[in-house]
């Protein structure tokens, strides 16, 4: 089999991290500097898009929906929220590292059918968190996948979006009636009691890496 060769580094703003771009043929990995195992992988997204069809279809049916995403990663939860929603909608997505977003209009877009070519992806560089402190009543959808969970890796300071101060920012950037849908690797009970102690209803769903009934099993949490 042939070999992953690197064929980019990103650093992260706000520490000294950096993320690595790997390609094997037509399959590309996304790996932090320094720590084993992956980010992120294109043959793997079947949790990452519905991440986006379980919050969308929620909201698909109202007339110029207004979702976020964060971040972009390889773009899969932004395609499928394209796909899941009317030609209405907006999406903003919000990516820390330039130089993802640079991946992403490059040789990586492919991979989830170049969803920043749609002329309804707005990008927005920079933290998420930050652009949920601007935007109260701004979306009508959240969905975050920032990192790993609730147990970030990438960026430190993703420790503040899931806690209760963070989860109370989102919900104010949630429009009335809007979800918030949050990914994780595994399981965190004590997650989705913070979710619940800031006044939402939460729904847990599992599901798999590799859709239907294959790979590790990931978390979905839909707090209205
Ligand atoms: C696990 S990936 C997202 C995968 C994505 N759901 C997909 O479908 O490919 C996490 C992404 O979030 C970005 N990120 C990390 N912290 C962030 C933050 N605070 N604000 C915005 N983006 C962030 C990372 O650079 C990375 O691109």
């Amino acid at each position: 089999m042939a070999k992953f060769e690197e064929i980019g580094t990103a650093s992260i703003p706000g520490s000294r991290g950096e993320l690595r771009l790997l390609q094997r043929n037509d399959e590309f990995s996304i790996r932090i500097a320094g720590k084993t195992g992956e980010l992120m992988n294109t043959r793997l997204h079947g949790s990452e898009d519905a991440l986006a069809e379980f919050a969308c279809e929620r909201v698909a049916g109202r007339s110029g929906a207004r979702v976020l995403v964060g971040g972009l990663g390889m773009g899969f939860t932004l395609a499928a929220a394209l796909k899941t929603l009317g030609e209405d909608a907006e999406v903003v997505v919000a990516e820390l590292v330039p130089g993802v977003v640079e991946w992403n209009r490059g040789p990586l877009g492919a991979a989830a059918g170049r969803p920043l070519d749609d002329p309804r992806t707005r990008v927005s560089l920079g933290d998420v968190g930050e652009l949920l402190r601007r935007e109260p009543a701004g979306f009508d959808a959240i969905m975050l996948d920032v990192d790993n969970g609730p147990e970030g890796l990438t960026h430190r300071d993703n420790d503040w979006l899931y806690s209760p101060q963070g989860l109370a920012t989102a919900q104010e950037a949630l429009r009335p009636d809007g979800v918030l849908a949050v990914w994780s690797a595994g399981q965190d009970p004590a997650f989705t009691e913070r979710l619940r102690r800031v006044g939402l209803l939460v729904e847990e769903v599992t599901v798999r890496a590799h859709r239907p009934g294959k790979g590790a099993r990931h978390c979905i949490w839909l707090a209205s």
